[in-house]
C-alpha cells in the first residue's frame, strides 16, 4: 500500500448514538490538514501491529481544515475495526491516509437529493455542509432505525433540509421513491449511502422508477454480496504494459493479489472493491468487472479495479 500516513491525535471523542462514537481528529503537530471535498474518505492504521487498515468517512465541514471528523458505528460482527476505532480516547494518536474521493458532489446537477441509511449519513453529511455552504438545492433523507438510533440530530432535527425516516415511526414518514425521489429528473443527482441491503433497494427502486444509472451516485462500507465468492472460475494471465511482465492468476487469486506476490508496486488500499484506490487501466483483454464502483462510462473507458475484477479473455494487459 503506497500510503503517505498523517500523524493525528484524538482532541475530542463522544457518542452520537449509544453504538455510534464521533472523533475529533487534528494534526500531531498542528499543521493544517489537506483538503477534502465532501464524501471524501480516509484509510486509518486502526492496527499498526496487525495491519489493520480501515475507511472511514469523512463528516465534519469540508472547509474546516483544522479538524476531521469521524463517525463509527460499533458493528455487531466487528473484525477488529470499529471496536478499536471504539476504544480510542481524547489524547490518543491515530494514524490516517490523505482523503481520497470517489464520491463528489456532481457538479453538473443543479438538485441533490442525499439519502442516507443509518451510518452511511456520514459522508452525506459532509456534502450537506458543502451544499449549504454553496446555496444550492439539496434535500438530505435521512433513514435510521429509531430516534435512539440517528446521530447528529441535535444539527440535523430542525434543518428544513432534513428529512428524518424512522423504522419505527408512523407509515407516513417512511421513505419513499415515489414521494421522496420523485420521477427522474435531468438536473437531479441522487447521492446513496448505508448498509448494502439499504443501498441495493434505493437504487434498485430508483432505476425502477426510471432515474438512469448515472443519477444515482453511491459509496459502499462492504463489499457487494458474494464477490469475493464470484472469484472462483477460471486462471488467465495479467501482463503489464510497462515492464512486460506476465503472470498467471489463478482462481482463488485476485489480479492485486498475483501483482503484489510479484512485488509490482500496484495501487491499492481496502482489497474489497470498496476505495478505487487500485483502478487501472486495461490496454487489451475483455475485463469481467466485478466491483460496485466503476461507472459503465469509466468501464468503458477501460478502467478496471485490480482486487475484485477479473477477466474473460485469457490475457488481460494493464497499463502498469
Ligand atoms: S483496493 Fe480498494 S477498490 Fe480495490
Amino acid at each position: 500500500m503506497s500510503n503517505d500516513w498523517l500523524d493525528t491525535v484524538v482532541v475530542a471523542r463522544y457518542h452520537a448514538t449509544a453504538r455510534i462514537v464521533v472523533l475529533d481528529l487534528v494534526s500531531r503537530d498542528g499543521v493544517a490538514l489537506p483538503e477534502f471535498a465532501a464524501g471524501a474518505h480516509v484509510d486509518v492504521l486502526v492496527d499498526d501491529a496487525a495491519g489493520l487498515v480501515r475507511q472511514y468517512s469523512l463528516c465534519g465541514p469540508p472547509h474546516d481544515r483544522t479538524r476531521y471528523r469521524l463517525a463509527v458505528l460499533a458493528e455487531t460482527a466487528s473484525r477488529g475495526g470499529s471496536l478499536g476505532m471504539h476504544r480510542l480516547r481524547a489524547g490518543d494518536g491515530l494514524r490516517i491516509s490523505r482523503p481520497r474521493n470517489r464520491f463528489g458532489v456532481s457538479d453538473r446537477a443543479r438538485r441533490h437529493l442525499l439519502v442516507a441509511g443509518g451510518i452511511g449519513v456520514t459522508p452525506l453529511l459532509a456534502m450537506a455542509h458543502s451544499l449549504q455552504v454553496a446555496g444550492a438545492d439539496y434535500r438530505l433523507h435521512y433513514c435510521a432505525r429509531s430516534h435512539a438510533d440517528a446521530a447528529f440530530l441535535d444539527e440535523l432535527e430542525h434543518d428544513p433540509r432534513v428529512r428524518l425516516h424512522l423504522d419505527d415511526g408512523p407509515d407516513e414518514q417512511r421513505f419513499s421513491i415515489a414521494s421522496d425521489l420523485g420521477p427522474p429528473d435531468p438536473d437531479t443527482a441522487v447521492y446513496v449511502c448505508g448498509p448494502g441491503g439499504f443501498m441495493d433497494f434505493v437504487i434498485s427502486a430508483a432505476q425502477g422508477a426510471g432515474w438512469p444509472a448515472e443519477a444515482i451516485h453511491k459509496e459502499r462500507f462492504a463489499p457487494v454480496e458474494n464477490a469475493g465468492a464470484r472469484l472462483a472460475d477460471g486462471t488467465f494471465t495479467v501482463r503489464l504494459a510497462r515492464t512486460g511482465g506476465a503472470y498467471e492468476v489463478k482462481e482463488s487469486e485476485s489480479v492485486l493479489d498475483v501483482l503484489l506476490a510479484q512485488g509490482v508496486d500496484a495501487p491499492y488500499s481496502c482489497r474489497q472493491g470498496i476505495c478505487g484506490e487500485c483502478i487501472v487501466r486495461v490496454l487489451a483483454g475483455e475485463p469481467d468487472h466485478r466491483d460496485d464502483i466503476l461507472t459503465d462510462r469509466e468501464r468503458a473507458e477501460g478502467l478496471f479495479t485490480t482486487c475484485s475484477s477479473r477477466a474473460h479473455s485469457p490475457l488481460l494487459e494493464l497499463d502498469l
